[in-house]
């Protein structure tokens, strides 16, 4: 399983009356660490076992209960919540709420957002067994399962009372697999992706060199994205202060010619290349073995161009997917696209950097254009412009999908 099996995916949790809501709290957390967006609406009894508090700490948004919560629909409508919604996930789900369920009664802001909403729906009951195994709590699962809810357990164990059999929540681990093996592979399952990250550094002499504001924040979150979409990704990346994404592999390099080895070995592994690093475009003509001394001169340093990686790569014969990233302080669309053309790229992510905005940022605005298209994506986290544009590279490749064999 891909440590983000629910990038992304929108969940309202909806959590009922019974001793395992505090099992809910872990879940929350387990949901957010696979990925997923959280939102939590309790229902008047869970609000008895748990405080909605814990679950706005937990799930960073802001807990629902009631239907006639005047500030919270003033915030998000409930039928605004409802289409937020791409997962509905009840755990735990008490016997009276899958009666409610089943016979489609909307008498509180849980079961009316089911009945509002489309989105797929799963529930974890928890209760006695008794209450478990009566005829009409097994009748009112058959009818939810009819209509294509997935029911989750209940597991066999302990309960609170002392007995045991069937009735126990399933542990959230056992819950946030069941909903990733529910999401099915990823849009880019079985490909291979290379991102390059960072800035380059040019040695001048021991210890100077030329540089640039790249954090390798961008390149980071689309080898993090990838993963998160079903592909194996290979980052090669300049000197930055991040850690290596889960489930991805990683090579470090310092200057640009370091990097156009490392990108050029790995080629023949990809289908997919996205030169997110900011290369440096030069490079001092020669290495200075000892430290430069002061002369009370002016200094002129003879610097050489540097190769174009990305444009080397896109020249191959057998050539992944190629992205480029173009990063300009003004006409935007204009100098990306040209770049588009010249250096045959098949996608490009442009951006206006300078003022603060895109280097070294945790924020960033893409505009993404191709040949006969452009899409902009306006200003979010950097890890859902990486999604984004991953899916962008999906349409993109669709037409020619066939995975290249070597
Ligand atoms: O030409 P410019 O530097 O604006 O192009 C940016 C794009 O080209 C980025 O995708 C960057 O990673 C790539 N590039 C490269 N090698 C260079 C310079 C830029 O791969 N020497």
């Amino acid at each position: 399983m891909h440590p983000q099996p629910l990038a992304n995916l929108r969940i309202l949790l909806g959590v009922s009356g019974g001793i395992a809501a505090y099992k809910a709290c872990e879940l929350v957390r387990r949901l957010r660490d696979a990925g997923a967006q959280v939102r939590v609406v309790l229902t008047a009894n869970a609000a008895r076992f748990v405080s909605a508090l814990t679950f706005q700490a937990l799930s960073a948004n802001a807990v629902r209960s009631g239907l006639w919560d005047e500030s919270a629909e003033a915030a998000m409508g409930h039928i605004e919540l409802a289409r937020w919604a791409q997962h509905i996930v009840i755990a735990p789900a008490s016997a009276d709420v899958i009666a409610r369920l089943a016979h489609g009664i909307a008498d509180d802001l849980l079961t009316t957002l089911c009945l509002a909403s489309s989105a797929p729906l799963a529930i974890a009951p928890a209760m006695n067994l008794r209450m478990w195994e009566h005829a009409a709590t097994q009748a009112n699962i058959a009818t939810l399962r009819a209509r294509a809810a997935v029911v989750l357990g209940p597991a066999d164990g302990p309960m609170a009372e002392p007995e045991s059999g069937p009735g126990r929540l399933l542990e959230p681990v056992q819950i946030v697999a069941a909903l990733a093996a529910l999401q099915g592979p990823g849009p880019l399952a079985g490909l291979r992706v290379l991102v390059s990250a960072g800035p380059t550094c040019e040695d001048i002499d021991p210890v100077r060199f030329i540089g640039n504001r790249s954090s390798g924040r961008m390149g980071f979150a689309i080898a993090q994205a990838a993963v998160a979409q079903g592909a194996s990704a290979h980052l090669v990346a300049g000197p930055v202060h991040l850690p290596t994404p889960a489930g991805v592999t990683r090579e470090d390099v310092r200057s640009a010619e370091q990097m156009r080895a490392a990108v050029l070995r790995q080629i023949p592994h990809c289908d997919i290349f996205i030169s997110a690093a900011a290369v440096g475009d030069y490079r001092p003509l020669a290495l200075a073995p000892h430290k430069l001394k002061k002369s009370g001169k002016a200094l002129a340093l003879r610097l050489t161009e540097n190769p174009d990686i990305v444009a080397e790569v896109a020249a191959l014969k057998n050539k992944p997917f190629v992205v480029g990233f173009a990063a300009e302080t003004r006409d935007v669309e204009r100098h990306a696209r040209a770049k588009l053309e010249r250096k045959r790229l098949d996608l490009v992510a442009a951006n206006r950097v300078g003022d603060g905005a895109g280097f070294d940022a945790t924020d960033n605005e893409l505009t993404l254009i191709w040949h006969g298209g452009k899409q902009a994506l306006p200003r979010a986290d950097k890890i859902d412009l990486a999604h984004a544009l991953l899916e962008r590279v999906v349409a993109l490749r669709l037409p020619k999908t066939k995975v290249r064999r070597r």
